[in-house]
C-alpha cells in the first residue's frame, strides 16, 4: 500500500471534519476562536486520530463516528502542545512552521486556548448526533479512553514527570515511563478509541493495546532523535532544545545510532503484535514503519 497517499487522504478528511465543528475566526470570543485556529490547523501531521481511524478499519468495521473520534484525538494533542511549549514549560518558539501560540497571543489566551481545545474534544465525542447510531455504552467507554490517555494517569502525568526530571540525572527506567505516558498513553487511548469504535473483540482489543504501547514509545525515540538531528526547517520547531533544557533522552543514553536501532526494534515488535489480523491491519503496519521513518 502506498502509506504517503493514505496519509495524506485520511488526514485531509480529518481536517474537513475539524474545520466542520470548529467555530470560526469571527465567531464571539473572537480571539480565543482565532487563537485556537491558529495552533489547530497549523499543519500537524494528525498522526493520532489517523493512527484511530487505521485501527478501526483493521478490526473491519466502517462508522460515521470515527471521525469525531479520531478528531478528537487532535483536540487534546494540539492543546497539549500549546501548553507544552509555554514559558512555564519548554518555552519554545516555533511550532508546526509558524511562532507558537503564546508568542502571538500572550500566555494567558495561549492557556485558555489550550483549556477550550481540551473540552472542546469532550464535547465532540461525546455527542450522539455525530455517532453514526454508536451503541452509547460504547460512547462512553471511548470518552473514558479519552480522559484516561490525556490526564493524571496519561498524558498530564507524563509531562509532569518530564518537568520534573529536568537537570536530572535521571535513570534510563525513568526516561521510558516519562516517554511511555506523555505520548504514549494519547497514541494507546488512539489506537484503543478506534478499536472500540469498530466493536473490536477483547483479544483484537489486547494486541492492539500490545502494539500502541510500542509505537508509542518509538514515536519518542524519534521524537527524541529528530530533536538532536533535525532542522527548524524540517521540523517545524527549534532543534536541539533538549540538550538545552537539560533533558536526558534517547540519544543521551545511547547515542543518536543506538536510539534509532531502539526504536526500530519497537517498530518491529509493533508489527509482529498484528499477526493475528489480515490486511485491513495493513495501515497499521505502515504507521509502525512511518513512525521511526519520519522525518518531521
Ligand atoms: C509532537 O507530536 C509532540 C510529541 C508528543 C512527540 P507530533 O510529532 O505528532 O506533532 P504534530 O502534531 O505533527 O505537530
Ligand atoms: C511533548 O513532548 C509531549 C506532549 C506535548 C504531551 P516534547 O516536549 O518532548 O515534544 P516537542 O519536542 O516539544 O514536540
Ligand atoms: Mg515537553
Ligand atoms: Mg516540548
Amino acid at each position: 500500500m502506498d502509506i504517503k497517499r493514505y496519509l495524506e487522504q485520511k488526514r485531509d478528511e480529518v481536517d474537513r471534519f475539524l474545520e466542520s465543528v470548529i467555530p470560526g475566526a469571527a465567531t464571539p470570543p473572537t480571539t480565543l476562536h482565532e487563537s485556537m485556529r491558529y495552533s489547530l490547523f497549523a499543519g500537524g501531521k494528525r498522526v493520532r486520530p489517523i493512527l484511530a481511524i487505521a485501527s478501526a478499519e483493521a478490526v473491519g468495521a466502517t462508522s460515521k463516528a470515527i471521525l469525531p473520534v479520531a478528531s478528537s484525538l487532535e483536540l487534546i494533542h494540539t492543546y497539549s502542545l500549546v501548553h507544552d511549549d509555554l514559558p512555564a514549560m519548554d518555552n519554545d518558539d516555533y511550532r508546526r512552521g509558524k511562532p507558537t501560540n503564546h508568542k502571538v497571543y500572550g500566555d494567558a489566551m495561549a492557556i485558555l486556548a489550550g483549556d477550550a481545545l481540551l473540552t472542546l474534544a469532550f464535547e465532540l465525542c461525546s455527542r450522539s448526533d455525530l455517532m453514526d447510531g454508536l451503541d452509547p455504552a460504547r460512547q462512553v467507554q471511548i470518552v473514558r479512553e479519552l480522559a484516561y490517555g490525556s490526564g493524571n494517569l496519561g498524558m498530564v502525568g507524563g509531562q509532569v514527570l518530564d518537568i520534573q526530571a529536568e537537570n536530572k540525572d535521571i535513570d534510563l527506567a525513568t526516561l521510558q515511563n516519562i516517554h511511555k505516558h506523555k505520548t504514549g498513553m494519547l497514541i494507546r487511548a488512539a489506537v484503543r478509541m478506534g478499536a472500540i469504535t469498530a466493536g473490536a473483540t477483547s483479544p483484537q482489543l489486547d494486541s492492539l493495546t500490545k502494539y500502541a504501547e510500542d509505537i508509542g514509545l518509538a514515536f519518542q525515540i524519534a521524537d527524541d532523535v529528530l530533536n538532536v538531528t533535525g532542522t527548524r526547517e524540517e521540523l517545524g520547531k527549534d532543534a536541539n532544545t533538549d540538550a538545552k533544557r537539560g533533558k536526558k533522552t534517547y540519544p543521551t543514553f545511547y547515542g543518536v545510532d543506538g536510539a534509532k536501532k531502539m526504536a526500530d526494534e519497537c517498530t518491529q515488535r509493533a508489527i509482529s503484535r498484528l499477526s493475528s489480523f489480515d490486511a485491513k491491519a495493513d495501515p497499521l503496519r505502515e504507521l509502525a514503519r512511518y513512525i521511526t521513518s519520519r522525518k518531521n
